[in-house]
């Protein structure tokens, strides 16, 4: 670590305290610590710190201990460790800004990738860092699976190194829009070898469609979607963005731990709407939820899909309604779009006169542009952070 961080460590017992204590000894990091609950923290000087990581019990008073702790130091990282962190709370837990929710008894691989984490947001780091791009459907049938297949393959057209990651885990097909092969292993397979995952394994676990664009299935059946874990989601992501220019992740319309968790890793998250109520309404709902784990609005952009001119709806009304603008409007064409869905290929080589192709060819020149353009570079947001 470049910096030595100080950090607060209030834990219930005296023993977890000492196992996470010498866990931050081994990564460098200074360490207060207090036994007790996490009703006491207050009283602690958080202003000083550089990181917290508390003990709870997940009780409703606790989340809202949390919850004025977020407020009152919103610099402050807030680490939660509980002994079985349910679902609804860690939902709960991370709309309150918490940063992650540790299982106990800890595990040091657990600790540490908090640590990075905590070092990437410290500072522009040096390695390789390739664009993440999380595609969000609004609703179920948006086209988010069909735009983040098609535009990563277009993408790769234009020369750059490209991933598919299908996060639909129960029921991902997004390989199948752009090979009629699924014999890769899937993301439940890879992160289920985390010690194993590096630049070389991931690839070759990969289906390669063109030497530069590869996809991660997600897994065959629905039931080995258990077995993916938010810090496996991770840790795959920031393999693939060491070794990509590009990773596309195709996510599932129902938020959850994992998918919020590639959500915390996206340079954008593309939100995928058309333009009729039911999807504007649940656009609305995604926007308050990205709103409340903190997501900066420059990070989501909307596409409206199957897009004609002329409807009930106009584009002005839905920026006005979300609060963000279009950032990208994509035709209806049905039959182009079925037959490359149907036939497992890319629209783009499979009708590249087709309004669609010629979209998604823009698009990516577009998203190229934007990512070379200084002012989204590492020496702006070094600024940026020190104003
Ligand atoms: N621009 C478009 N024009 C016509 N049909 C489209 C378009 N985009 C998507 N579709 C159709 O909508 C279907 C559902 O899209 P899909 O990508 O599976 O949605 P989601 O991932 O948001 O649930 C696709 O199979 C495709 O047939
Ligand atoms: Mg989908």
């Amino acid at each position: 670590m470049e910096k030595i961080m100080k950090a607060t460590i209030l834990m219930h017992k005296a023993d977890t305290q000492e196992a996470l204590r010498k866990i931050l000894a081994d990564a460098d990091i200074e360490c207060e610590v207090a036994v007790g609950s996490l009703r006491q923290f207050a009283s602690l000087g958080a202003a000083t710190r550089d990181l917290l990581i508390a003990e709870t019990d997940g009780s409703r008073s606790e989340l809202a201990v949390v919850e004025r702790l977020a407020t009152q130091h919103p610099q402050l990282p807030i680490v939660l460790a509980a002994a079985d962190p349910g679902r609804e709370f860690l939902l709960e837990a991370m709309q309150l800004g918490v940063l992650q929710v540790l299982a106990l008894p800890f595990k040091p691989e657990a600790v540490r990738e908090v640590l990075a984490r905590l070092r990437q947001r410290l500072g522009p780091s040096s390695v390789h860092q390739g664009k993440v791009i999380v595609f969000q459907p609004s609703k179920g049938g948006s086209g988010a699976t069909f735009l983040a297949a098609n535009l990563a393959y277009a993408i790769a057209q234009q020369g750059k190194r490209v991933a598919l990651i299908d996060l639909n885990l129960q029921f991902g097909d997004a390989v199948l829009h752009v090979s009629d092969s699924n014999a890769g292993t899937s993301v439940a397979d890879v992160v289920q070898q985390l010690q194993r995952l590096d630049g070389e394994f991931l690839m070759s676990s990969m289906v390669r469609v063109t030497p530069n664009f590869s996809v991660l299935p997600s897994p065959d059946s629905p039931d080995k979607a258990v077995g993916v874990r938010p810090e496996g989601v991770f840790r795959l992501i920031e393999v693939a963005r060491g070794n990509f220019d590009y990773v596309i992740v195709d996510v599932e319309r129902t938020l959850d731990p994992v998918s919020i968790r590639a959500l915390d890793c996206a340079d954008s998250i593309m939100v995928v709407l058309q333009l009729t109520l039911p999807f504007i309404r649940d656009a609305k709902r995604l926007m308050s939820v990205f709103d409340s784990l903190g997501y900066p609005r420059g990070k989501v952009r909307l596409i409206v899909n199957r897009y004609q001119k002329g409807g009930e709806i106009g584009l002005a009304d839905v920026e006005g309604t979300l609060g963000a603008d279009v950032a990208y409007t994509v035709p209806n064409s049905f039959n182009a779009v079925a037959a490359s869905v149907n036939q497992g290929k890319p629209i783009v080589s499979l009708d590249p006169n087709d309004r669609v192709s010629k979209t998604l060819v823009e698009m990516a020149a577009r998203l190229e542009k934007r990512s070379s353009t200084p002012a989204g570079g590492w020496l702006s947001r070094l600024f940026k952070k020190a104003a």
